[in-house]
């Protein structure tokens, strides 16, 4: 969630380190700052706010300066404030750092550092690391950064420079990303692999424990007994368009736009001469027909997506499955059996409750399966196999395109545990695949007109409270929906299955209650016109999402949506997409910035 970026090479620092921290904003960012060497020492500047706060009071700051660090923070421990804000000092300020996680003995260090006359200047964590650095320093950065790391507790990414050793910036990590690159110009670190490729497309990803040294020459690697190493090198094949908005007015929509693309790439290469592939599963035939139970872990958009694979894996393949919240699965000592195929969803793949789950389930013996859109992220490292979703970089906080990702690769995975089972014939396979392949030219067409979706939103932009409903397929991504328009229009939302309204949230509906119903064609799609006309009776304003060609709707709803008609399996697909639109609109009518919803961060590291 929050940024780090570094270089140290020829070329003014300060402007590298704010574009930097500009392409990770979308990490956190409640206060930024950089810390940059300059004749006398360390210049560090701090703003609370957005990074263009921190640009503003950067102007004309140290233009001879070719060496710094920078961070974007999304506050954990202390408030946001300058003082809180990183890089955080030594007592002397000649040492400087950022730091992305958390430090848990950070207590206890800070009263042994205090207890030796260090003088602390803020409420983070990471402070308690400069002193910590300032404490071992001798003459060897290195030395001493890796003679702090050696005593932390906890998840830290760090960059640390100091005024004694010009040109020089030190490294580590521990369950945070650290990725480097060398160029032309220098030597560039960040928390993030699109803060570094303006100098390489080929980039080291350091490990846990491991160090690195960078001056404008060039980049060493060290293990964690400070024993020179060989990186391996990684090549990033995307180009840096992808975080750019591309004509879009923001990423948001840009995203949405990208989800045809989405689908395509994340079936290529799945269906060869008529049989279905997943490779990454690192099952066998054999392993795969012994699974009797599937476990689902995710957080957020991702859990969502795991109630559409409920769906589809109970229905196709007849394994049940349980759909857990992340953050509750490991404190409830969960039943996982060496059977037990558990499958862990994350968009960023550094989902800290995620990961928690994850080694949870690994010590009951569970098999773990990552479905991730992170290349080398934690979840794809933890799992014993992994699909990636395809989605590329996805840039807005609120997930849209990688949603489609897993719920398509979802979707495989689901076929391929029917196949396994013996309930899904091969013919039945390939018919499904190209169902599902066809999904993407629907939603082209869903994008090419929003009219209706716009109409919609206009009428409920002013309400302060909004229902999804919905069954089966349609109850899972009325969950979907709702968070949406939470997340950026900041208007109460909530999601139940259709039958639940009268048990009780049908009290709150009062005359142009807005109740957005999924009643797409689908074995309940009867309960679903009834459940509508419970609402519309009790004075709700009805947004229904419909199958093209249903007439019957229009005399049950005020606004209705149509999408393309396909199979009840994939309706979560098409659906999705004009609930992002809706949430998106009204977002817009309400004059939210949809990119940077208040309060949150695209990757939540912390538990
Ligand atoms: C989605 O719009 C949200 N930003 C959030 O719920 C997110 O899906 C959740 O934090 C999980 O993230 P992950 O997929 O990266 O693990």
């Amino acid at each position: 969630m929050c940024g780090i970026v570094g270089y140290t090479g020829t070329e003014p620092a300060v402007d590298i380190l704010i574009e930097g921290l500009q392409r990770l904003e979308y990490r956190g960012y409640d206060s930024a700052g950089v810390a940059v060497q300059v004749e006398d020492g360390l210049s560090i500047v701090r703003r609370t706010g957005k990074v263009g706060e921190l640009a503003r009071a950067c102007e004309g700051l140290a233009p001879a300066s070719t060496c710094g660090i920078g961070h974007t923070r999304w506050a954990t421990h202390g408030t946001p404030s300058e003082r809180n804000a990183h890089p955080q000092c030594s007592c002397l300020g000649d040492i400087a750092l950022v730091h992305n996680g958390i430090i848990e003995n950070f207590a206890e260090l800070r009263e042994q550092l205090a207890a030796r006359g260090h003088q602390f200047a803020s409420d983070t964590d990471t402070e308690v690391v400069a002193h910590l650095v300032e404490d071992a320093y001798e003459d060897d950065l290195l030395a001493a950064v890796r003679h702090a790391a050696h005593q932390l507790v906890g998840s830290y990414g760090l960059a640390v420079t100091c005024a004694q050793e010009p040109g020089r910036i030190v490294v580590t990590r521990q369950d945070s990303p650290i990725v480097l690159a060398h160029g032309k110009d220098g030597s560039y670190v960040a928390s993030d692999i699109i803060a570094v490729i303006r100098a390489s497309r080929d980039v080291v990803v350091l490990g846990d424990r491991q160090f690195a040294s960078l001056d404008a020459q060039g980049i060493r690697y060290f293990d964690d007994n400070g024993e020179p190493i060989e990186p391996e090198f990684m090549h990033v094949d995307w180009d840096i368009d992808v975080a750019e908005k591309g004509g879009y007015p923001d990423f948001m929509l840009k995203e949405i736009h990208e989800q045809p693309r989405v689908v395509r790439d994340t079936l290529a290469g799945r269906m060869v001469r008529g049989v279905l592939k997943i490779d990454e599963l690192g099952m066998s035939l054999e392993e795969l027909q012994l699974v009797d139970r599937v476990c689902i872990i995710a957080c957020g958009t991702s859990y969502h997506a795991g109630l559409v694979a409920k769906q589809l894996i109970e229905s196709w393949a007849r394994i049940p499955v349980t759909v857990e919240v992340a953050s509750e699965f490991r404190y409830r000592n969960p039943i996982i059996t060496p059977t037990t195929l558990v499958v862990a969803v994350s968009q960023s793949g550094e989902t800290a409750d995620t990961l928690a789950a994850i080694s949870e389930a690994r010590i009951k013996g569970g098999k773990v399966f990552g479905i991730t859109n992170v290349i080398g992220s934690p979840v794809a490292r933890e799992s014993d196999g992994v699909i990636y979703t395809k989605a590329n970089k996805e840039i807005a906080v609120a997930s849209t395109k990688s949603f489609l990702g897993q719920v398509v690769s979802l979707t495989l995975l689901s076929m391929v545990l029917a196949q396994a089972k013996g309930k899904m014939t091969v013919a039945q396979t390939r018919l499904l695949f190209r169902e599902l392949a066809d999904t993407a030219e629907q939603i082209e067409r869903i994008l090419s007109d929003t009219t209706a979706i716009e109409e919609a939103a206009q009428a409920c932009k002013d309400a302060t409270s909004a229902f999804f409903i919905g069954r089966g397929m349609g109850s899972a991504i009325s969950y979907e929906g709702a968070l949406k328009l939470k997340e950026i229009s900041y208007l109460h939302a909530e999601a139940y299955p259709a039958g639940e309204m009268k048990h009780g949230p049908i009290a709150l509906l009062s005359e142009g209650f807005p109740v957005i119903a999924v009643a797409t064609q689908s074995p309940v799609y009867g309960k679903v016109i009834s459940n509508i006309r419970e609402s519309r009776t009790r004075g709700a304003l009805i947004v229904a999402v419909a199958t093209e060609g249903d007439e019957e709707i229009i005399k049950h709803a005020d606004h209705v949506i149509f999408v393309p008609k396909v199979r009840d399996a994939f309706s979560a697909i098409t659906v999705s997409v004009p609930l992002q639109l809706f949430a998106r609109a009204i977002a817009i009518a309400r004059g939210c910035d949809v990119d940077h919803p208040r309060n949150l961060a695209k990757s939540v590291t912390v538990e």
